[in-house]
């Protein structure tokens, strides 16, 4: 099996590195690379790059991610997040290649406190959540084998991350304040790229099991939750270590206003993608605790 993977240097990219190894001949690459064109902003090298390599399946870990950048850069997040992923499931479907994509709960408008399924109605609060909808909208349309992968909160051990953030902050300051009215499950790119690798798999023998799945870590927490966690756990793992930090105070959202809205139910139904493909998702807690025990 022949995989071209787009965006290898990404949070996500960079796990799939790793999981998708074992599957076959990896082709990754970025918007750096030279030989074969891995950027998003570039349509037409992009589906050059396909039908010359013709690969099995394309996996798409590449997006214009910075949410509030995206507010004020619309046609540039569209360009990433829409109309290239649409180039390339064209470009999938002209050679049979299997896509895999991934996109977000920011398309959903953040509403009620119960988990989405796949097929709620979205409601984009944001530019970016309206991108990555138009760019999943553009995949289902084409006809192209397809896997689009909503998953929510990602963090990794590599690269900057809302944990390392908060362990800095707590070995500076006494008090912290910390949004606690976004629920949602930080989900590990390491567990991504892994159901990735396994869902890839089942979908090549079985391409019935295609479409649209909802991929996130079990359980539910805040941002505030989030925080007191990282410290809570990084104590543990790590008696030595200074930190400052007394308390991590609740506050709402509206406390930190940014250009871009955040829905504030994050929670994802992943009902479908355990039953479909027989996994198990670990609670948020496990990855978090494996990540901290990384970079500390
Ligand atoms: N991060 C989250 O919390 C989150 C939540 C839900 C869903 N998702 C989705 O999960 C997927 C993976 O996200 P992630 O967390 O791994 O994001 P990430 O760490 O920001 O990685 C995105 C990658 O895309 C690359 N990229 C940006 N513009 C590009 C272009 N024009 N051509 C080629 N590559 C380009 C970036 O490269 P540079 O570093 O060079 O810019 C970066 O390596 C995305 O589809 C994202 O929308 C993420």
């Amino acid at each position: 099996m022949k995989i071209l993977l787009l965006g290898k240097n990404g949070q996500v990219g960079w796990e799939l590195q790793r999981s998708l190894g074992p599957l076959g001949e990896l082709v990754a690459l970025d918007r750096h690379s030279t030989g074969a064109c891995g950027d998003l902003s570039n349509p037409t090298g992009l589906r050059a790059t396909v039908l010359a390599l013709r690969p099995d399946v394309i996996v798409n870990a590449a997006a214009y991610t910075a949410v509030d950048r995206a507010q004020s850069e619309p046609d540039l997040a569209h360009a990433i997040n829409a109309a290239s992923p649409g180039v390339l499931a064209q470009a999938a479907q002209a050679v049979g290649a299997l896509l895999v994509h991934y996109s977000t709960d920011y398309v959903f408008d953040g509403s009620g406190n119960t988990p989405w399924r796949e097929d709620a109605a979205t409601g984009p609060l944001s530019v970016y959540g309206q991108t990555k909808l138009e760019g999943e909208q553009l995949i289902a349309a084409s006809g192209a084998r397809h896997l689009i992968l909503r998953t929510s909160w990602v963090y990794a051990a590599r690269g900057g991350n809302f944990g390392k953030t908060m362990l800095r902050l707590a070995g500076e300051r006494e008090r912290l304040t910390v949004i606690d009215d976004q629920f949602g499950a930080p989900t590990g790119a390491d567990l991504i790229a892994d159901v990735s690798a396994h869902a890839i798999r089942q979908v090549q023998r079985d391409p019935a099991c295609g479409g649209g799945y909802h991929l996130a870590a079990a359980g539910e927490t805040t941002w505030n939750g989030y925080a007191r966690f990282v410290i809570d756990t990084a104590r543990a793992l790590q008696p030595e270590r200074a930190l400052k930090v007394l308390e991590v105070a609740p506050v709402p959202t509206s406390a930190f206003p940014t250009p871009a809205q955040r829905p504030l139910n994050s929670r994802l139904d992943t009902t479908r993608l355990r039953q479909t493909f027989g996994l198990h998702l670990p609670d948020w807690q496990s990855g978090v605790r494996r990540m901290l025990a990384e970079i500390l």
